[in-house]
């Protein structure tokens, strides 16, 4: 009796074990390959890996309980993820957003976009999960906007009135009449007086730079701040008003307030319905995740000054380091970017084999489903309470290693019984390399221009 009693406590503490050091080194699982340690890795219920369908209405609740956190009082903004999306549409805007970055972009609209008889083809911002958005206001008396956040564009803007071509927004549109502090002459010279900012899927957005108050919840203002005031907008933004730009140019946030800010931001993007947050400055660098980050150099580029470039040097799979030819490495090496807006990380196609080939033997005890749109290596994971994701570590230039959780690992539509790598090779060998939003969710991402270097590390709080 007594020897059931402790072999009970022991499966039970066995159990709990498995359950709450999901993340960390457990003991032996037997859906995992014998030949592999378990440090190599996650031991997870599958459950963990499906989005949430729906965010429910209390995330406005939780939103506007953090923007009024009366003991902050300095920029810290709620970042909330955008609904679940079409895997479709979300995955054909990736495609058209890598192109992007890579030079492949359609850069001018066509008149079928504008009337919206390409309908078949568009997508909508807000309805995807590539979304991230968050609350600021613009204006005196201030005017609340919820933008879109990028760090793959310079250039904010908001739809304004009068609209020529607009969508509808959650907010009432920024009217410049109502703000006493509204300049429409710009703001930074030689920046001219009009925008015409373009994104993947042919979306737009044009008007007249103005120059403004920004407010940075629940504190921070920044003064004259140069934005786009968005008369002609396609309809690809959701219900956002517009979006932050936050890449490293001349007209970004990060440069117009550089001095205020000592040019640095974080965010931690969140997973499904958690709130994640978007910090600056001393937010920023003082935010409890921060002490623990591990930094890589932030390279300079000769040419894009848009992107944040990084030195990706390696990765590995279940503790093994993947063979990559010396020429691909050397191009991996100038051509990484970290994109907030991209969803699916982008390797070089030998790269990308490469992982599929090693992610593919780690995870030989589960059954191959079909492909998922971009993603070629899915697996069906019904029926099992406990599944083993190879940990896959992406090796950075001046040693970080950054591990990538398991839902920054796969990608899960809406179903266990298909569940894919969430990595996809790019067209040409000297693409962009772009660590996408799926890979960075849950983790604290610094970017510190000042001391030129990005840091990655675990969300907290
Ligand atoms: C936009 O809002 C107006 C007024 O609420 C409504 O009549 C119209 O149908 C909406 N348009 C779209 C595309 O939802
Ligand atoms: C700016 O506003 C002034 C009037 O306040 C107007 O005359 C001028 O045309 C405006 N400029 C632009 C670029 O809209
Ligand atoms: C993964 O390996 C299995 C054999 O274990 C093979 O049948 C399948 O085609 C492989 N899948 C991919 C995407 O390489």
């Amino acid at each position: 009796m007594a020897q059931k009693f402790i072999c009970f406590t022991m499966i039970t503490c066995l159990l709990i074990l498995s359950c709450s050091s999901y993340g960390e080194a457990r003991p032996p699982h037997k859906a995992r390959p014998a030949h592999k340690g378990s440090m190599y890795y996650y031991t997870v219920p599958p459950q963990i890996l499906l989005p949430k369908p729906t965010c429910s209405d209390s995330m406005d609740g939780l939103q506007i309980e953090k923007l009024q956190k009366p003991n902050a009082n300095e920029a810290h903004l709620p970042l909330i993820r955008g609904n679940q999306p079409n895997g479709k549409q979300l995955f054909l805007r990736d495609i058209y957003r890598a192109d992007l970055i890579n030079g492949r972009g359609k850069k001018t609209r066509t008149i079928n976009s504008i009337d919206g008889s390409q309908s078949a083809s568009r997508y909508s911002h807000g309805e995807r999960n590539g979304n991230f958005h968050t609350t600021l206001a613009f204006g005196t008396p201030e005017q609340t906007q919820t933008l879109i956040i990028d760090t793959g564009s310079d250039i904010t803007w908001v739809q304004c009135q009068p609209c020529t071509s607009c969508y509808n927004q959650t907010e009432p549109r920024f009217d410049p009449s109502k703000s006493s502090t509204y300049s429409n002459t710009s703001c930074i010279s030689g920046s001219g007086n009009t925008y015409d900012q373009h994104y993947e899927d042919n979306s737009y957005s044009s008007g007249v730079f103005g120059c403004d108050k920004l407010t940075l919840p629940p504190y921070d203002v920044v003064q004259n701040f140069q934005f786009g005031c968005g008369t002609d907008n396609s309809d690809d933004f959701g219900e956002n008003a517009g979006v932050l730009g936050l890449g490293r140019g001349q007209l970004s946030l990060m440069s117009q307030a550089a001095s205020q800010f000592n040019q640095v931001f974080s965010y931690c993007l969140p997973k499904d319905c958690s709130v994640g947050y978007l910090l600056f400055g001393h937010q920023a660098t003082k935010h409890p995740a921060s002490s623990s980050l591990k930094y890589t150099p932030l390279l300079q580029p000769s040419g894009s000054t848009t992107y944040y470039y990084v030195e990706l040097v390696g990765i590995s799979v279940a503790g093994k380091k993947l063979k990559i030819s010396s020429s691909v490495l050397a191009s991996m090496q100038k051509h990484s970017i970290v994109d907030s807006g991209t969803v699916i990380t982008r390797l070089p196609s030998s790269v990308y084999a490469a992982l599929q080939s090693a992610f593919n033997s780690s995870m030989s005890i589960y059954p191959s489903a079909p492909n998922f749109e971009i993603l070629d290596t899915c697996y069906n994971l019904k029926g099992h309470n406990m599944v083993s994701i190879p940990k896959v570590v992406l090796h950075f230039g001046g040693g970080t290693d950054v591990s990538l959780q398991p839902h920054g690992t796969v990608w899960a539509g809406k179903s266990l019984s298909r569940v894919c790598l969430a990595f996809a090779a790019n067209h040409y060998e000297d693409d962009h390399v772009i660590i996408g939003n799926t890979q960075q969710q849950s983790m604290q991402v610094l970017y510190d221009l000042k001391e030129g270097r990005i840091g990655f590390g675990a969300c907290k709080g």
